[in-house]
């Protein structure tokens, strides 16, 4: 698989097979990850894999537990109509393969709620940093997580970043052992093998046009 192929094979997948992720393939992506840039060279993010009976341990507590509120905001940009429309049209493609109407308020919290146990998938990674870092260094653990998320494409695996797990920051960093003090918990990341029949995996995706986002200049 070439980087093209992995850039445009991955989207976030929701449905998983039930079939487990060998600790060798895992090691493997994640050490390749580690070659990914960061300002400075920090290479602020942190990371714990999660499965087995851990991981069911963590999401009975998950699920017995009632949200917090999120340690950071990623709702903002919500306040501009565009930007609302974006949220807007990933919800009705990701409800509408569910076949759950836009009413269906309890129909859609069931949903949503699948994200507590990331959706069935056999291994779920949590990903934090020290408190300490600013924008750049979130913006040089998105990279990060990109670099993991097409590596996995390329042994035939698939994820879901998850930054619903921030609700859930203190439950989860009790469970890992991290200090609540010093760890921000950015979100989590399902990882396994996609369900390739499932609607909920092959629902219509849509993009900003090319020209609409980005400028080339000094051509003509
Ligand atoms: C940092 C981050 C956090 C996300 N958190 C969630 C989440 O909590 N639950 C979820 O279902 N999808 C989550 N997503 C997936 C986005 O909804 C998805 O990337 C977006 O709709 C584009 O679709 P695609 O990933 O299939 O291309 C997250 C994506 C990113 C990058």
């Amino acid at each position: 698989m070439n980087v093209t192929e992995a850039v445009s094979t991955r989207r976030s997948i929701r449905q998983f097979l039930d079939k487990p992720v060998d600790l060798e393939t895992l090691r493997r992506i994640m050490d390749t990850a580690r070659w990914t840039a960061s300002g400075c060279n920090y290479q602020p993010w942190e990371a714990t894999l999660v499965t087995g009976q851990p991981l069911k341990d963590l999401q009975a507590k998950l699920t017995s537990s009632q949200p917090q509120q999120a340690e950071y905001d990623w709702t903002a940009p919500g306040q501009e109509e565009a930007y609302k429309e974006r949220l807007n049209a990933v919800s009705r493609g990701m409800f509408g393969s569910m076949n759950i109407a836009r009413d269906d308020g309890e129909g859609r919290m069931k949903a949503m709620m699948r994200n507590t146990t990331s959706f069935d998938a056999p291994v779920v990674m949590f990903i934090y940093f020290p408190r300490l870092m600013k924008e750049a260094q979130w913006s040089d653990t998105g990279m990060w997580l990109q670099s993991v998320a097409l590596l996995l494409r390329e042994e035939g695996l698939d994820s879901c970043f998850q930054e619903y797990m921030a609700l859930y920051a203190d439950v989860i960093r009790d469970h890992l052992g991290l200090d609540h003090d010093r760890y921000m918990l950015f979100c989590g990341m399902a990882i396994g093998y996609r369900d390739e029949d499932a609607p909920l995996n092959n629902f219509e995706r849509e993009r900003v046009a090319l020209d609409d986002q980005v400028k080339f200049l000094g051509w003509d």
